[in-house]
């Protein structure tokens, strides 16, 4: 999809801007501070209703400002509004008419962003994995994205349930009501992270033998506490009575991660800064061919100051990559629009500069 026009009112430090995008690179530039990472951001918005790097809204509205809008016209007429006013609640509309549920607009319009705060996925704990596959699944899966909200409400009141009883006995029968409610939704989020850790590994491999290096192999395995044989419940009883001696949930699909391995090693541990930085990239891209294969679109790709944080042999690469004929539209930001033109010339792609003043200085 094309995204045409788009119109911030009050979002984070823009009062009033309007963007008029084109096919191919649409180079954003400016100085530091001038919002070149906020237009990226409402981008994310648009679609997921929500920032990519914070969850509470009524920080997104700017300082002095009552109310923020994101307004983004792609092609075919189709139009997404989304309204937040703190002391109303949050609306998104398709085409004038607002969803009943947030959660509707999910999965209509995909966005990968390539930032370079990436590299939180190999360096931080499991909670950012499981961040970047449940973003990827909701997009494409409504079952996935039912069964996780399920799945987070089940585990709020079952940890809440046993924080109560807390130095208590606890009615083994009760804690087995609430496991019936976890088992259902964590069966199915168990399969269908099992589903897509099985394809996900060939199109990271993919990308990364056509990015890097060919010869070193990257891996992406799936870890998790329940084998997927036997019943989730019976799983789940045989955690109780470590669950009562910790007061919360010990087992269950909201421990899961996914280990990297370069060449056998953690890439975590061992990996280079270099590597994990490829890894990284890697790894949007793959969601980026994922994302293709399973909604038959192609998703707006955010690249937020790539050419500044990677050397010009990982640019290049990347280039390569996305000028390959399946990309019709990229978002690009840097401080100089000069490094973005003598990157991005050998793609054959139109060019065009939204330059962002500086309001401040
Ligand atoms: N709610 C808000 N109200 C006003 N300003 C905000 C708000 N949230 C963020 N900002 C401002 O937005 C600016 C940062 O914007 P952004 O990160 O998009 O800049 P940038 O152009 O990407 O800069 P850089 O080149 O350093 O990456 C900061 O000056 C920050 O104070
Ligand atoms: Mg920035």
């Amino acid at each position: 999809m094309l995204l045409r026009t788009l119109q911030l009112f009050g979002f984070k430090n823009h009062e009033d801007l309007r963007l008029e995008f084109q096919p191919g690179i649409n180079a954003i530039t400016g100085d530091n501070g001038s919002g070149k990472t906020n237009v990226l951001d409402a981008l994310f918005f648009l679609s997921n209703g929500k920032s990519f790097f914070n969850s509470i809204d009524s920080q997104l509205v700017k300082h002095g400002s009552e109310f923020f809008s994101i307004h983004g016209w792609l092609d075919n007429e189709i139009d997404i509004l989304i309204q937040f006013d703190p002391n109303r609640k949050k609306t998104i509309k398709r085409n004038g008419k607002a969803y009943k549920r947030l959660v509707d607009h999910i999965g209509f319009l995909q966005t990968v962003f390539i930032t370079p705060y990436d590299i939180a996925l190999v360096n931080e704990g499991s909670e950012e994995r499981r961040r970047f596959v449940d973003y990827t699944l909701c997009q494409t899966s409504a079952a996935y994205l039912t069964a996780l909200s399920q799945y987070k409400k089940a585990l709020d009141t079952r940890n809440a349930l046993l924080k109560a009883n807390e130095g208590r006995r606890l009615d083994p029968l009760l804690l087995e009501a609430y496991d019936e409610k976890l088992a259902g939704p964590g069966s199915i989020l168990a399969q269908l992270r099992r589903e897509f850790s099985q394809e996900f590994l060939p199109l990271l491999q993919e990308v990364w033998g056509h990015l890097f290096e060919q010869s070193e192999h990257l891996s992406w395995q799936y870890q998790t506490q329940w084998n997927g044989t036997g019943s989730y419940l019976d799983f789940l009883r045989m955690a109780h009575a470590d669950d009562l001696r910790a007061s919360r949930s010990t087992v269950g699909i909201h421990k899961d991660d996914w280990i990297m391995e370069l060449n056998g090693h953690s890439l975590k541990r061992l990996g280079s800064q270099g590597q994990i930085k490829s890894a990284v990239i890697a790894i949007k891209l793959a969601q980026f061919a994922y994302f293709q294969k399973h909604t038959q679109q192609t998703p707006l790709l955010l690249l937020d100051d790539i050419f500044e944080k990677i050397d010009k042999q990982r640019a290049d690469a990347l280039i390569a990559w996305v000028s390959n004929g399946r990309i019709p539209q990229i978002f690009i930001t840097d401080t100089h629009y000069e490094r973005i033109r003598s990157h991005t010339e050998s793609m054959g792609l139109a060019l065009t500069q939204h330059h962002l003043k500086n309001l401040h200085v």
